[in-house]
């Protein structure tokens, strides 16, 4: 696997069971998956020897993020390298614009877009749209970096231009009324079989994705099938290998369009570590090892699942503490650390907790009780408060 964080970590526990060894590539020694697997090849996911190496021999090759430039993973092709999910599909979730040009050709549900060649642009985009905009960068970005919500056209243009001199390419998107975010997992594997999990809602901070509920509380059964419809034939169409997200925006007229493509294990799929019959991390394995995929089924009426992010002050009490704590408060709750250090907004973990056998996803009051027990876990091990007041030593 190219690259040595939390995905790759998370992939390497799920390759343990299947008798496999996950290799990765990783930056630094420090990195979440370089730290447990046996078999950890140092280097940069943009040098093309380090790549050769971690190849070498491999049954396949797949990855934690998709930062690696298109010409080095043709390269591996050629050199008779499985990679999975292939470059050719690989590049919807690269590139935004090759995204967003494709799935107009497919017909898929977006949001009005533009390419943009010159600042000027942004001002016929504005005029055609009459509404706010949204200005990315066509690669590179992630949790929210390298996408701004303009809060008028003086300040998309300037965005624009900061953008276009970094040297990226720049796209313009309409800024969508909606009513929430959902995301739509599936797998494949090249065999051609196709595999869904249930749609989930994920709720976004700052463009970081905090918390996500699985399944998606009263959605609409159209809107639900039409969802998981599209996740899997995205997936053929692209020729996807692997898991494949298709983030999602309902919208306020009760649409969907789709965001963004990643094809990988994906943060809106942690939840399955302990929701559902299969966890996405065993899933892209099995999908790119190319075996029959596994059953997607939750286990629980509703699974919450919570990031755990670097508070602005890191706490004294020490993570081991706090661990401590949190179990002895609440055994249910199913905690998932990386083992990175504790900066500013940092994913550095999640907690899972499942909903009890007979509560309805569409229950509110049922759904938002197990909702404040994940937050309040996730807060506490951020933090070392909790969100209720309760005192640790007091109980
Ligand atoms: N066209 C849009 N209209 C409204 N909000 C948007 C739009 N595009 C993006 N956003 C908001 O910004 C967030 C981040 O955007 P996007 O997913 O494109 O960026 P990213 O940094 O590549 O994502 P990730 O954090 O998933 O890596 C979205 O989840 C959404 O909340
Ligand atoms: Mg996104």
């Amino acid at each position: 696997m190219i690259g040595g964080g939390q995905l790759a970590r998370m992939t390497h526990q799920a390759a343990i069971a299947l008798g496999q060894t996950l290799r990765v590539l990783a930056a630094s020694p420090e990195d979440p998956a370089a730290q447990v697997s046996p078999d950890v090849v140092i280097g940069a996911h943009t040098d093309a020897d380090a790549l050769a190496r971690v190849a070498e021999g491999a049954a396949a090759l797949t990855f934690d993020h998709e930062h690696v430039p298109t010409e080095l993973l043709a390269a591996l092709v050629d050199a008779g390298v499985n990679v999975a999910p292939p470059p050719q599909a690989l590049i919807h979730a690269q590139d935004k614009v090759v995204m967003r040009r494709r799935l107009e050709e497919l017909g898929a549900p977006i949001p009005r877009f533009a390419e943009v060649a010159e600042p000027s642009d942004v001002d016929a985009f504005a005029a055609r749209i009459d509404g706010p905009i949204v200005v990315k960068t066509a690669r590179g970005g992630y949790d929210g970096r390298g996408v701004t919500l303009a809060a008028d056209l003086a300040e998309a243009r300037a965005v624009t231009e900061r953008y276009l001199a970094d040297g990226t390419a720049v796209l313009l998107e309409e800024r969508v009324d909606m009513r929430r975010e959902l995301s739509a997992l599936v797998a494949r594997s090249p065999f051609g079989q196709g595999a869904a999990w249930p749609v989930v809602q994920s709720v976004q901070r700052d463009g970081i994705c905090v918390e996500v509920i699985a399944p998606a509380p009263n959605l609409d059964d159209d809107l639900r099938g039409a969802a998981e419809q599209l996740g899997l034939r995205l997936a053929g169409e692209l020729g996807v290998v692997g898991v494949l997200a298709v983030e999602l925006f309902e919208t306020v007229d009760g649409t969907l369009l789709v965001n963004e493509l990643a094809m990988r294990p994906h943060n809106t799929g942690h939840w399955t570590m302990n929701g559902a019959v299969t966890s996405q991390f065993e899933q892209h394995l099995r999908a790119v090892l190319d075996y029959p995929l596994g059953a997607t089924a939750p286990i629980a009426p509703v699974t919450v699942m919570a990031n755990v992010l670097g508070a602005a002050h890191a706490p004294e009490m020490g993570m081991d503490e706090r661990l401590h704590h949190l179990f002895a408060r609440l055994p249910e709750a199913k905690v998932h650390l990386y083992g990175k250090s504790e900066r500013p907004g940092r994913k550095i973990g999640h907690v899972n907790v499942l909903g009890a056998a007979g509560g309805s996803v569409d229950d509110a009051a049922y759904v938002a009780e197990v909702r404040e027990r994940a937050v309040r876990a996730a807060h506490w091990l951020s933090h070392g408060e909790w969100t209720d007041g309760w005192d640790e030593h007091g109980a």
